[in-house]
């Protein structure tokens, strides 16, 4: 639990660091930005159950869980080609690797399903689990195709 605990603090500066100024952005772009803003905030959300700096609210989590997985299962089709304008941090590289882009959105729809079946069940040790693969999912996500 303690690494876990350092994830969610990492977590939690590396969000609260983060401007989210989508000033500008319209259409898909707008659309994946917001999907994102709530990625951003409800990981938040769940970071400060994990610090035990909030108490375990499991339909929080089991509503996170959810949302993860529908939001991961539009990624692939929200960056269309004429999309990588500015204010756009996401690269061009996505469009030459759909596929791996597509596995790294399943990753984050996998860590959803299994966060809603942690909450389900009301088990903190598949909680902990399940959140560091979502946690994964991101950065894995981001240090590739995020400027
Ligand atoms: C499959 C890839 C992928 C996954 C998984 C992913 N992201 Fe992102 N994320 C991106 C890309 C690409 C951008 C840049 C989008 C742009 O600027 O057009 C982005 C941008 C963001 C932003 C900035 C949004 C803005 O308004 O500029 C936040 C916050 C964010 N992601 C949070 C998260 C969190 C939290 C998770 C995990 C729960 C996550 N993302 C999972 C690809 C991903």
């Amino acid at each position: 639990m303690k690494a876990l605990v350092m994830v969610a603090t990492g977590l939690c500066m590396a969000l609260a660091g983060l401007a989210w100024a989508h000033k500008g952005a319209s259409g898909v772009m707008k659309e994946r930005m917001d999907f994102m803003s709530s990625l951003g905030e409800q990981t938040k959300s769940m970071a400060m159950m994990v610090r035990g700096r909030t108490v375990l609210d499991w339909s929080v989590i089991e509503q996170a869980g959810q949302r993860a997985v529908s939001i991961g299962e539009t990624l692939p089709k929200k960056f269309p080609k004429d999309s990588f304008h500015k204010p756009s941090e996401a690269k061009t590289l996505i469009l030459e690797e759909p596929e791996t882009f597509a596995s790294l959105s399943a990753a984050l729809v996998q860590a959803g399903h299994a966060l809603t079946a942690a909450a389900q069940r009301a088990d903190e040790a598949a909680f902990a689990v399940a959140f560091s693969d979502y946690a994964q999912s991101c950065k894995e996500c981001h240090s590739r195709y995020r400027e």
